[in-house]
């Protein structure tokens, strides 16, 4: 276990974790540090420079060299933190969670500016975040818009446990039913507006995940099936039933996923309407608008 000598002031105990690991290979050592410090001291993450030179207690450097050995080993930071800020709202995590990531928050302003299309024009918006997780993307929307209501579904009733208590945490829980179900099945309409960050890693590129993201990222939050693509086309025929013509759906996607996304929408009727890239340029995040028959196009 690393070593954080005891009667060091909270800078120089920083300064230890951070080379410790550095050591262990971490990439962002100083970033962890600190994070992992302001947990121990009960502070935010900015506040532990502004009183750097208080001393820090002997059990709160015992504790804080256990939380940089499980860093050190591999595990997230958040993980250890139990929490992780995304959009406007910190969510808890839980064993059954994926960490809600920021590319994620791309699909939260796409969703933002359709639903203040649908808000704008119907005084309210009735969704659906399929595969929830933390009910990150169903929590960010519900508080932006306070006539919105949401279905947050999940396979995983550990990850819909974690969703209730991080809807109550935002003040939503009122508007916000989380329903275990496969993707869309069993689900009733109609809809205004359906979202997801789906389950998309192939079989083949599971392998080649970063550590960090395959040992502790849950399996059924990243397994897409053979290659990566299942969730969409449950989603796609889901949202194809309960959609009202002409409803957005908007969801993201893997690297190199946006042709077959497309075309797997298309089979159901959907026209693409925007491919949002992230900061590195990938095509991030898919919109479709559902065609104005309900009937199949097939
Ligand atoms: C990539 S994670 C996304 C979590 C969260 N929406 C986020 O963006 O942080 C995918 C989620 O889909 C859920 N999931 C996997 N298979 C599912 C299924 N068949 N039906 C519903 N949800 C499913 C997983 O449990 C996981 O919570």
């Amino acid at each position: 276990m690393p070593d954080v000598p005891a009667g060091l002031t909270r800078g120089d105990t920083l300064r230890a974790g951070a080379r410790q690991l550095r050591a262990a290979g971490c990439d962002t050592p100083d970033l962890d540090s600190r994070l992992l410090l302001a947990e121990i001291c009960g502070l935010r993450p900015g506040e532990i420079h502004s009183a750097s030179g208080a001393i820090v207690p002997a059990a709160d450097a015992e504790r804080f060299a256990a939380l940089l050995a499980r860093r050190a080993a591999g595990e997230p930071v958040h993980r250890i933190i139990g929490r992780r800020a995304f959009y406007e709202h910190e969510f808890l995590l839980s064993p059954d969670t994926l960490e809600p990531r920021p590319d994620t928050e791309i699909l939260v302003e796409e969703a933002r500016k359709a639903m203040a299309e649908i808000v704008a024009r119907t005084g309210a918006c009735r969704l659906a975040d399929v595969g929830t997780g933390t009910g990150a993307i169903a929590v960010s929307l519900l508080a932006l818009f306070d006539t919105a209501t949401a279905f947050a579904i999940d396979i995983s009733e550990g990850a819909l446990e974690t969703a209730r208590r991080n809807a109550e945490a935002a003040g939503v829980a009122d508007r916000m039913l989380a329903l275990r179900a496969n993707y869309l099945d069993g689900i009733g309409g109609p809809l205004d507006l359906v979202v997801s960050n789906p389950p998309y890693i192939s079989h083949r590129d599971i392998a080649a995940l970063a550590r960090e993201v395959r040992d502790h990222d849950p399996w059924p939050a990243l397994d897409g099936g053979p290659d990566g693509l299942d969730a969409y086309r449950a989603l796609s025929a889901g949202a194809r039933g309960i959609l009202t013509p002409g409803a957005p759906a908007i969801v993201e996607i893997g690297e190199g996923q946006a042709d077959d996304v497309t075309a797997i929408f298309a089979a159901e009727g959907f026209s693409r309407i925007a491919a949002t890239r992230d900061l590195g340029d990938r095509i991030r995040v898919l919109s479709f608008r559902r065609g104005d028959s309900g009937a199949h196009p097939g």
